[in-house]
């Protein structure tokens, strides 16, 4: 596919998708709940619609109504063995969760993804979960899908997380409201908290004390309505877009700023990005953002920060390449097993484009300002190196080819057509 061009900046405003964790969540908590969840502004994407397929496999009646999702929840109870294997497809939330769902529910089952999700580790919500009472064996290979999981009654744990994970955490949390007992979970380092705000939400009871969570089981929890918020994940693209780009002005409507989410907010701000926030929406966690063109310079991303914004280290990547001075992302060894290996990806992609990045272990070295230029790249499938792909064509005035674009719709499937709504038509 050939990406756009964009040497004359850009300019308007968008209506950001909805967020993809608080979607997936918003299913998984209207299935295992008593009564009716209708979800507002739900987001039709390839990931969230996994998750949607995967409950109705599962028994529970999911229907769309006047652009509303409505989920008849049966409680954990409720739930039935499916006829079929389970597909999660390229969705790492859907089956990490999905297990701890699955952990206490009486009946086997199986489940597995498309070829990028089978290679992902799911070792780590197997090892919590078993100490829990699970069952759960690899099918294959020990840690990999596709797994089978047979459901038993569970019991609380404490467990210290050797990883910042909020797949992990949430996979513990799932379980532990079906389980005998106290949960006591302590974090790594703060991942995002959607689980348990919407545990919360849902009329359960979570303590949360910085890194400490505690959740004593069994509960019940009750249908409610949600209204999911713009996916600042996907806001990135266009943050980083209109800063990099001369002449560019973008207002984002009703991105979500949970602050666990909002690393890369704090991140193009330490790099003298030029972003307002308006109409703060308390209760849904979201505002408006308006960002313009700006000079950046390099900065350090490393320790605590990095859970906060794991998902846009490949779009800031790309703002370091423009940015004045050497940036260093450390700390981020999980890059290698997100939906491709990100930092290779990354740095490989961007490398064939004329920037001057070195992959390290755990993160990436960038000089910058680098410009630019055409080539033939790919996206490895993965949805996130896409966009950023794409966002670094529109700095070059030779053609860019992209490979495998069709990953793009993973969370995004309107992304090429909403960036050419901002992209400026060349006046001569
Ligand atoms: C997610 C957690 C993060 C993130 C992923 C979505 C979630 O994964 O990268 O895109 O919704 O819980 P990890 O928990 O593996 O860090």
């Amino acid at each position: 596919m050939k990406l756009l061009t964009a040497k004359n900046g850009i300019n308007g405003e968008l209506v950001i998708p909805a967020d993809k964790s608080i979607s997936h969540r918003s299913i998984m908590f209207g299935a295992i709940s008593k009564g009716t969840t209708i979800v507002n502004n739900f987001l039709k994407a390839e990931d969230c619609l996994s998750t949607i397929a995967v409950f109705k496999q599962l028994g529970v009646r999911i229907t769309e109504k006047n652009e509303q999702i409505m989920i008849e929840g049966k409680g954990f109870e409720g739930l039935t063995a499916p006829s079929s294997r389970l597909d999660a497809g390229n969705s790492g939330t859907t089956m990490r969760l999905v297990l701890g769902i699955l952990a206490g529910c009486p009946f086997t089952s199986e489940i597995a993804g498309d070829a990028s999700l089978n290679r992902r580790p799911m070792e780590r919500v197997m090892k919590p979960l078993r100490e829990m009472g699970a069952d759960l064996q690899g099918t294959a290979e020990a840690e990999f899908p596709p797994l089978k999981v047979t459901g038993n009654t569970l019991h609380g744990i404490e467990y210290h997380m050797p990883i910042a994970s909020a797949q992990v955490k949430s996979a513990i949390l799932f379980a532990a409201l079906q389980a005998e007992g106290t949960t006591k979970i302590i974090e790594k380092e703060q991942s995002r908290n959607h689980t348990e705000e919407m545990i919360k939400q849902f009329g359960g009871k979570i303590q949360v004390e910085g890194k400490e969570i505690i959740v004593t089981g069994p509960q019940q929890l009750i249908g409610q309505e949600v209204t999911v918020p713009g996916d600042i994940s996907s806001a990135a693209f266009y943050l980083v877009a209109a800063s990099i780009l001369a002449n560019s002005e973008v207002l984002l409507k009703q991105v979500g700023i949970n602050p666990t989410r909002t690393g890369i907010l704090d991140v193009l701000m330490q790099m003298g990005a030029n972003i307002e926030e308006r109409q703060l929406d308390e209760q849904n966690q979201a505002a408006d953002l308006i960002v313009r063109s700006a000079q950046l310079h390099a900065c350090e991303i490393q320790g605590e920060i990095i859970p906060r914004l794991i998902d846009e280290l490949p779009i800031i990547a790309l703002a370091a390449t423009q940015a004045t001075g050497t940036t260093i992302i450390r700390d981020a060894q999980e890059l290698k097993v997100k939906e491709t290996n990100r930092i290779d990806a990354t740095a490989e992609e961007l490398t064939k484009m004329g920037a001057n990045i070195e992959p390290t272990e755990d993160g990436l070295i960038i000089h910058g300002p680098t410009s630019l230029h055409g080539a033939t790249v790919d996206s490895h499938g993965d949805h996130r190196i896409g966009m950023m792909l794409q966002i670094a064509a529109l700095l070059t005035a030779e053609p860019v080819e992209l490979l495998n674009p069709e990953a793009v719709n993973i969370s995004y499937p309107e992304f090429f057509t909403d960036l050419a709504k901002l992209v400026q038509e060349d006046p001569s």
